[in-house]
């Protein structure tokens, strides 16, 4: 099962398992990680699950949809060329060891 690892803002890391079949938000949401808010449940019309992915891991993931660079274009605060919402990022046994960290405020 893939694991994924949170940075929070202040610098401790969590590393979680995953089930393999599920979204990143999933895992927020069963690990209960702070700063990841993901209030509107994966609708893609909030942006309050926005994360930064780690360099090494930016080019493994999907490229963001039209839909998902227009929602963190438009909502998400202190967004950077990294930024992505865990509600789009489907994980698979190839983002085993993904490395992401949490915004230290989403809105
Ligand atoms: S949970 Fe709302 S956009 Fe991802």
């Amino acid at each position: 099962m893939p694991t994924v690892t949170f940075t929070l803002p202040d610098g401790t890391a969590r590393t979680v398992d995953s089930t393999g079949c599920e979204t990143l938000m999933h895992v927020v949401i069963r690990h209960d990680i702070a700063g990841v808010e993901a209030e509107c449940g994966g609708q893609l019309v909030c942006a309050t699950c926005q994360v930064y992915v780690d360099a090494p891991w930016e080019a493994a993931l999907p490229a963001a949809s039209d839909d998902e660079q227009d929602m963190i274009g438009d909502l998400a605060v202190e967004v950077r060329p990294e930024s992505r919402l865990a509600c789009q990022i489907r994980l698979t046994p190839a983002l085993d060891g993904l490395s992401v960290r949490v915004p230290a405020r989403q809105r």
